[in-house]
């Protein structure tokens, strides 16, 4: 049984637009979503802003309730049965201030453990344990306030253990850390997927995506473009890169790369010190030699071939196509 079941989820609002002449405007966030998640996988959500991401975490926890379709966590209807399904689920929304930042490290943790209703006997070695695997227990009885924005991170990644849930959401979790701090979260994201919990995020860092999820699913304007593990979407795409940095690029160049058999697309960038062509193809090595021959004259300072990142292929999924 998934752990996950989303069948032809649908959402609206209603919204109104207009200062004077108020007129209603329904908002179609998710227009008809389906897909599964299994126990103890990382299960990736991306899509441009808009797409419908936020939305349909906040179903899955309980918080929104869907206009149609289906949602089940752990077997429970998530609008219906949420009293039963809160217990053992957790949620982590990335910058938001879902802590009392006047309260000590500790305090916090204590608060939610009692919301929860974790029982007096296990709570104090709970907590501790928690603020260990976060880096925080020297922290323990400072104020929150006093905290970096990866140490409240960090902090909030505990908030979202206290009822040691089965499955996790989490909505853009690294948001605005810096590089050890990411490192750090997506460290212990693999841990507690190791522990055997589910977990279901959202995030916008494609590397982040390809290193932590088992599975993506990329979203847009509500409905599901591509759904598959990274390596089959990179596979699928039956593409690479070819990458040329020059000293001169002429006008003519560009319509005559695109004009060649098996090249996809091709973009330029100019810098101080010269051009920079990225050439999407299929057939790379083929390819090689005709864009060698076709660019003699404009003095090719490197060339380099690679296969197509997550980048690409949600670029090219997406492409210009955004909501927001
Ligand atoms: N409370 C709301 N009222 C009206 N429209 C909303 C509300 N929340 C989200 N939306 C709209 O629903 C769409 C999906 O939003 P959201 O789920 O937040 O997307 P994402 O998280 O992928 O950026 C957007 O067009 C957004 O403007
Ligand atoms: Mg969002």
């Amino acid at each position: 049984m998934s752990v996950i079941e989303v069948k032809n989820l649908k959402r609206d609002y209603e919204t109104s637009v207009g200062i004077f002449k108020r007129e209603k405007k329904v908002v179609h966030a998710i227009k008809d979503i389906s897909f599964e998640v299994g126990q103890g996988e990382i299960f990736g959500l991306l899509g441009p802003n808009g797409a419908g991401k936020t939305s349909t975490i906040k179903i899955l926890t309980t918080l929104l309730a869907p206009t149609a379709g289906e949602a089940r966590v752990l077997g429970c209807k998530c609008f219906g049965e949420e009293k039963e399904l809160r217990k053992r689920i957790n949620f982590i929304f990335g910058g938001e201030r879902s802590l009392y930042w006047r309260l000590s490290a500790y305090d916090n943790l204590s608060y939610f453990c009692d919301l929860y209703q974790v029982p007096e006997k296990i709570k104090k070695k709970r907590i501790a344990d928690l603020l260990d695997m976060v880096g925080l227990s020297d922290r323990a009885h400072y104020r929150v306030e006093t905290f970096s924005k990866g140490m409240k991170q960090r902090l909030q990644i505990a908030r979202g253990l206290v009822n040691n849930p089965e499955v996790l959401f989490l909505d853009e979790p690294t948001i605005g850390l810096d590089p050890v701090g990411a490192k750090t979260l997506r460290d212990i994201i693999k841990r507690l997927s190791g522990e055997g919990k589910t977990i279901l995020l959202t995030t916008h860092y494609m590397q982040e995506a390809d290193e932590l999820c088992d599975r993506i699913a990329i979203i847009n304007k509500g409905e599901l473009y591509a759904l598959n593990t990274s390596e089959k979407l990179k596979e699928n795409m039956d593409s690479a890169v070819i990458e040329v940095d020059l000293d001169l690029l002429k006008e003519d160049t560009l319509y005559k790369l695109k004009a060649l058999e098996n090249v996809t697309a091709v973009s330029a960038a100019s810098y101080n010190l010269g051009h920079k062509l990225k050439i999407d193809c299929r057939n790379p090595k083929k390819i090689i030699p005709l864009v060698s021959q076709q660019l003699s004259e404009n003095q090719i300072k490197s060339i380099v071939m690679r296969e197509a990142t997550l980048e690409d292929v949600y670029l090219k999924i997406i492409g210009g196509d955004c909501s927001a």
